[in-house]
């Protein structure tokens, strides 16, 4: 398959009215971030379904994708004293990372130089030395070999270490507002150099300030791809979510793609056009707040206002007494719609004062089944509250057994619902492939791109250049 990549939008236009236009009738001053677009087109070639399916194809994404690529660890706040430390496992591996000092954060390596067990498993802290708990091999927090027991059956390991030949081997380590960031490949780009264009639309949201207020995972049985891909494009919400079209412009979303960074951008407050009847204001504000039949709509919208302006008001209202004078400052668009960024491969920061992040990554490594995660960034008055321990949900259990993602529960089991039947059509499709639409779900599109060029360039020199077409 031949994947083009021209800088231009194709010719597909949806009906409604466009983000760009709803943006002009703002109550408040529009940022640039909002303002500017950045639609590729990349063809309309098909994907092939082995990616999804295929020993193969995974074992390309473990040697040069999960082993090159910055990936998102933890939160700063998950280790916030000297000697806490996350356990964060990636298809075949796995990483210890540890806070050395009150300003320094390593990633080692889990496995312990003794006889190869893992140092860690599970989060937790260690008071002054990581050691194992096999036979008790130590090192200090910053890696350097401590001691081992009855080291006198180890003649040559003194020498050894004082060569350095027992330092606990480290993965790159970077942090971007609160987000704590690996990547095993120690050559890598910095961080933030590597993500490029849209990273910066963040300094203005700040999800540094954000606690970790909810985090829920569930192993989903599919691959690792599909899950990621059922939050990448608003095109499938119309029908998999019908509620949403009454006050979301689905089809209407704008979508930006860079070169390590992507975004969707839904307006709320708008209907979908695929809807063939009008949504009065009333029924729109009853959908968007999940407002049942025996209750009363919680907003009144007087005679010629519109349902975008008043949600976007109660939503300044409602944020007022925890972030001041930003709700006043911010556009209503911040207020109420939805920012769906993707940080190639796997990390999606949602941005303005949508609380979302989601991280999707292998099952181990297992391509058919992967593991996704719902982090909920919410801002605080005050001290900072600790970061919710995470929530596994069971096989037989789904989103709404987390009521502390509240309505969003109900919208992800909907999702839900999908995502293992992908993977079952994929494995038995006589077509053999997918076929993706040119404009919104050129973010899914991109993704391929990306690896196509990360896997390419991997087999052929090891070095990355992500903007060369390349054939699969
Ligand atoms: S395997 Fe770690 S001390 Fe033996
Ligand atoms: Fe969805």
């Amino acid at each position: 398959m031949s994947i083009v990549d021209e800088s231009a939008r194709g010719s597909s236009r949806s009906p409604g009215i466009s983000y760009q236009e709803l943006l002009d009738t703002d109550t408040h001053a529009v940022p640039d971030e909002l303002r500017v677009e950045s639609p590729r087109h990349f063809g309309s070639a098909d994907i092939s379904a082995q990616r999804y399916t295929s020993r193969t194809w995974h074992e390309k994404e473990v040697q040069h994708v999960w082993s090159r690529a910055w990936q998102f660890a933890c939160r700063e706040e998950h280790i916030p004293d000297v000697g806490d430390y996350v356990v964060y496992d990636i298809v075949r591996h796995s990483f210890v990372i540890v806070r050395t000092a009150p300003d320094t954060i390593k990633a080692y390596w889990n496995s312990c130089l003794h006889r190869g067990r893992q140092l860690k498993d599970f989060d937790g802290h260690c008071e002054g030395e990581i050691r194992c708990p096999f036979h008790g091999f130590a090192w200090d927090l910053d890696g350097k070999f401590k001691r081992a027991p009855a080291d006198w059956d180890f003649p040559t390991l003194a020498t050894r270490a004082d060569a350095g030949d027992f330092q606990l081997p480290e993965a790159r380590v970077a942090t971007w507002q609160g987000f704590v960031f690996i990547n095993p490949d120690l050559d890598a780009p910095h961080f933030a150099d590597w993500v490029g264009e849209g990273l910066g639309h963040f300094d203005r949201w700040d999800l540094a300030s954000r606690y970790v207020e909810a985090h829920v995972a569930k192993v989903i049985e599919c691959n690792w791809k599909i899950s990621q891909e059922a939050f990448c494009e608003a095109y499938h919400a119309d029908t998999t979510h019908p509620v949403t079209a009454k006050y979301l412009g689905n089809p209407n979303s704008q979508v930006d793609v860079w070169d390590n960074c992507s975004r969707v951008i839904t307006p709320a407050g708008t209907a979908s056009p695929s809807l063939w009847y009008d949504v009065d204001p009333d029924e729109m504000m009853r959908a968007m707040m999940d407002t049942r039949v025996d209750e009363e709509t919680p907003f009144e919208i007087p005679d010629g206002d519109s349902c975008r302006r008043v949600a976007a008001s109660a939503a300044r209202d409602r944020w007022r007494p925890i972030v001041g004078d930003l709700a006043d400052l911010w556009s209503d668009s911040e207020m109420i719609d939805n920012f769906d960024y993707t940080i190639f491969p796997n990390f999606h920061p949602w941005g303005s004062f949508n609380r979302i992040v989601y991280r999707f990554r292998p099952n181990g490594d297992d391509h058919r089944t992967s593991i996704m995660e719902v982090f909920l960034l919410s801002p605080f008055a005050g001290d900072r509250p600790p970061p919710a321990p995470v929530h596994w949900l069971g096989p037989d259990e789904s989103f709404t057994d987390a009521p502390e993602l509240g309505m969003i529960g109900k919208i992800f089991n909907q999702d839900l619902a999908n995502m293992a039947k992908v993977q079952q059509g994929l494995e038995s499709s006589k077509k053999g492939a997918v076929t993706l639409s040119d404009y919104m779900e050129s973010k899914v599109r991109w993704l391929h791109h990306k690896l196509d060029a990360w896997i390419s360039l991997g087999e052929a020199s090891g070095s990355l250049d992500s903007e060369v077409a390349v054939e699969l």
